[in-house]
């Protein structure tokens, strides 16, 4: 039957509109214009409904996103009230609204580390650029304006604004686009399948990183780096878990430079691992936070930059320089997001998704090595919680690449979704990665991994025929 999308327009209309007026991000442009969207109109807990009627699993909650999963009628009340009670007031010039205080102290509340104050903005890469901006301006008002470059790793993700592209360590976020930015340096992931030798410990790996990142603070000259930035699992980079003791030799390594540390739980945050925060997993001491994505499992767009006393203290001294604090955006602290962002961590809490994400994280863990670890096609299966990533090879040992061009990571994600499940094919490798909403129920995530299983064949046996 076919699915009607807003205001009756079918599928096939709709599928034409957006061939031609459509401007997709991170999507081939020329590819899109011939074979047009999957267009989804309905989302329900972990399933989703697309336009011509079919339904799928996501795997994905959307980008990492949805964690309370979708279609909340509490998530839709609450919302909805906060629009009829205060739809918007702006933040600048010392206004406020109760919802957005209230919420600024709840994360303060519940941060991962000692925090002071919180930066509200609509987008994790508009968060990072803040946090770049804040960073920046802590260290001229410090009186040392020499201090200005970022620290991020390859595969990182930070967004895509013209300072978190470059932040991003990912090429196809730089190419064609005149990023990074002159003042930002990368250095390696911590990702054991192709940056260490067979055989490497965690605490080999672990030290050799942080020693390439003073090796490469002191060639820099540590009187001219500002910060580090770092995602404790590196999401759409890979899914990359750190090694034991990897955040532990960088923060040393940091405070011995006096460099500051942005954790970026914009996917980590608000229980994907299992834990509240990913900076408790892996043992970060964040200077500034960034978080988005699931403070409002989605519902409505909002992030945040909190902010340690110790920063905010220099930038709060700035004013006696710089005068008004010269940034922000007309949607900061919007009172829907807020109210959005209130209800659910009320959810989150309430039915303790965080410790039903550790439930299922392990469930999911579990099945993944099951179902993928043995195949001659499987490099490595990894992931922390609820996230999870399957990387293909050509070769297991000793690991070989696919060529790039075959695409076999993107061709595993469309042949997911002709079982029924939206997984998504990371950048920089053929993997496909796992992330699904808090509430995917047991059965529902056996037929997630199933549906990536089915898909594997599938492209497995199309493979030997090339
Ligand atoms: C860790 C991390 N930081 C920042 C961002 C950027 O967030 P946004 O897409 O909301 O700008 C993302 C997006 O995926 C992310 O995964």
């Amino acid at each position: 039957m076919t699915q009607a999308g807003r205001g009756g327009i079918g599928h096939a209309e709709l599928d034409a509109l957006d061939k031609a007026h459509g401007f997709h991000p991170f999507t081939a442009l020329r590819e899109h214009e011939a074979n047009g969207p999957l267009m989804i109109v309905e989302g329900r807990g972990c399933q989703l409904t697309a336009s011509d009627g079919a339904t799928y699993l996501d795997a994905m909650a959307g980008l990492w996103c949805v964690n309370i999963g979708y279609g909340s009628e509490e998530m839709a009340e609450a919302i909805a009230a906060q629009c009829r009670r205060l739809s918007y007031y702006h933040s600048f010039s010392s206004m406020a609204n109760d919802v957005s205080t209230m919420l600024a102290a709840r994360l303060v509340e519940m941060a991962p580390a000692p925090m002071s104050r919180v930066f509200f903005g609509n987008s994790g890469s508009d968060a990072n650029d803040t946090q770049m901006k804040m960073v920046w301006y802590y260290n001229n008002v410090l009186g040392r304006p020499e201090r200005k470059k970022i620290i991020s790793r390859l595969r990182g993700y930070h967004g895509v604004t013209i300072a978190t592209a470059g932040l991003t360590g990912l090429d196809n976020l730089h190419d064609g686009f005149d990023v990074p930015l002159p003042m930002i340096r990368h250095v390696r992931a911590p990702h054991r399948l192709w940056e260490a030798e067979p055989g490497t410990s965690d605490a080999e790996l672990s030290a050799r990183l942080a020693r390439e990142l003073e090796e490469l603070i002191v060639a820099e000259g540590p009187e001219t780096v500002a910060a580090f930035i770092a995602e404790p699992i590196q999401a759409a980079g890979g899914v990359i878990v750190p090694p034991a003791g990897y955040f532990e030799a960088i923060g040393a390594v940091l405070r011995r430079y006096d460099i500051l540390l942005i954790a970026d739980e914009v996917v980590c945050g608000f229980g994907r691992l299992g834990r509240m925060w990913g900076s408790e997993v892996f043992g970060l001491e964040p200077d500034l936070i960034t978080v988005a994505k699931g403070i409002t499992s989605a519902y409505v767009p909002l992030s945040a930059c909190l902010v340690s006393g110790k920063v905010w203290e220099v930038l709060a001294d700035g004013g006696s320089r710089y005068g008004v604090f010269g940034h922000g955006y007309t949607y900061s602290a919007h009172p829907l997001a807020a109210a959005a962002a209130l209800t659910n961590l009320d959810i989150i809490e309430r039915d303790d998704l965080v410790g039903q994400a550790a439930k299922r994280g392990e469930q999911l863990q579990r099945r993944l090595r099951e179902v993928f670890a043995e195949h001659p096609n499987v490099g490595e299966v990894r992931g922390e919680g609820l996230i999870g990533a399957v990387e293909l090879v050509e070769q297991r040992d000793p690991a070989r690449r696919f060529d790039p061009a075959r695409r076999v990571g993107a061709r595993l994600a469309l042949a997911a979704r002709r079982h029924g499940v939206i997984t998504r094919a990371l950048p920089a490798s053929d993997s496909v990665a796992f992330s699904p909403p808090f509430v995917v129920t047991e059965p529902e995530l056996d037929e997630m991994v199933e549906g990536v299983r089915h898909g594997l064949d599938d492209v497995v046996a199309e493979l030997a025929t090339e």
